[in-house]
């Protein structure tokens, strides 16, 4: 039996949004403090799957580091750390490159996505990805990972890398991790358009919510979010055909830890033009405190490098010896 261990990461690439705090950040910070050991990572290289350019990932990283505090990530806490300051995470992903499959990989709609139509010319770690995912995971034998739907296939995929390691070798020596995809807002939407999810790579800045947005940004990115001219309805299944009032709906429920029916009951009948500066009002009371926050921690980057070398010698604690283990069952 493993010990109740909750790792989960993001990546340091630029414009961290509303998506990665209500599908990711909010429920680490709901997580900390309970039956669980925490630990939040920076995936920096993860990142550099694509290319960024090096002042850029360096700021990122501490910009990400000082949102997970800002939006109350505790660092005694929880372990917080960046990826590549704990050499565990990179070297177990090897064992686990030998581990994969090419079949298994090439299923992975992420890098279909990512790659776009000429995949031949991604990086090799773009296409790898989900075994470094996998080896994030498996080298602190975390048995709970929070992350939003998009992570799913990926972290069947860890079950899939785990159950196959324990099959080749003979052990029972990684668990078989569970996704906890929970909450109103699993996929926040694009705010102009209601099929894509929003993400950090979107090129039009008004489709997401920027955690570091003012409040004024914030105000007017949802005064001119793409909506429908009906009122909303007083029950989840009359948003079904209705994608963008439903996210605006999610995005609602989740920041005021509300459900979907209970904010149905409040608002339905009103139209968009009242509902809006609702959630506008709402989405600056919850969101401005924490970019003002970010803006503070990132005044003082000592304290950050501090906050994540102190963190990367927690997190060795824990990945050494389960590297090493690994390391004997492989015969190395
Ligand atoms: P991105 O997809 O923005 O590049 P990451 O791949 O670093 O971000 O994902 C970090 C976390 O944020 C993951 O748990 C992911 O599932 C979650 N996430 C990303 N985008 C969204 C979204 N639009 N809605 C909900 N969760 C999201
Ligand atoms: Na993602």
């Amino acid at each position: 039996s493993f010990t109740p261990r909750v790792f989960s990461g993001i990546q340091p690439s630029g414009n961290l949004h509303l998506g990665n705090y209500l599908g990711a950040i909010k429920r680490f910070v709901d997580m900390q403090g309970s039956d669980f050991e925490t630990v939040y990572c920076m995936v920096d290289l993860h990142a550099i799957t694509v290319w960024q350019n090096p002042q850029d990932l360096m700021k990122s990283t501490r910009e990400l580091c000082a949102g997970f505090i800002a939006s109350g990530i505790d660092p005694e806490q929880s372990i917080l750390i960046n990826q590549s300051q704990v050499p565990e995470h990179a070297q177990l992903a090897w064992i686990f490159n030998c581990v994969a499959r090419m079949g298994w990989m090439q299923r992975m709609t992420q890098f279909k996505d990512k790659a776009g139509k000429n995949s031949q010319n991604a990086s090799l770690g773009l296409f790898a990805y989900p075994a470094l995912m996998a080896a994030d995971i498996l080298v602190y034998h975390a048995t709970h990972v929070p992350v939003g739907e998009d992570q799913k296939q990926h972290l069947e995929l860890t079950r899939d890398i785990a159950a196959k390691f324990n099959h080749d070798y003979g052990v029972d020596f990684f668990p078989m991790t569970e996704p906890v995809i929970e909450g109103a807002a699993t996929r926040v939407m694009s705010l102009r358009d209601g099929s894509k999810k929003m993400s950090k790579s979107d090129a039009s800045d008004a489709s997401r919510i920027n955690m570091t947005d003012d409040a004024d940004t914030l105000a007017k990115k949802i005064r001119k979010a793409k909506t429908d001219p009906d009122a909303l309805p007083s029950e989840a299944k009359g948003l079904e055909a209705r994608p963008e009032a439903r996210n605006l709906i999610n995005i609602y429920a989740a920041l005021n830890d509300q459900t979907v029916d209970a904010v149905l009951a409040e608002v339905g009948g009103k139209q968009f033009g009242e509902f809006k500066p609702m959630l506008a009002d709402l989405a600056v009371a919850k969101l401005a405190p924490i970019a003002s926050e970010m803006a503070r921690l990132m005044n003082d980057q000592t304290e950050i490098d501090r906050i994540l070398a102190r963190g990367a010698e927690r997190a060795r604690d824990i990945t050494a010896p389960i590297l090493r283990k690994t390391y004997d069952i492989v015969g190395m």
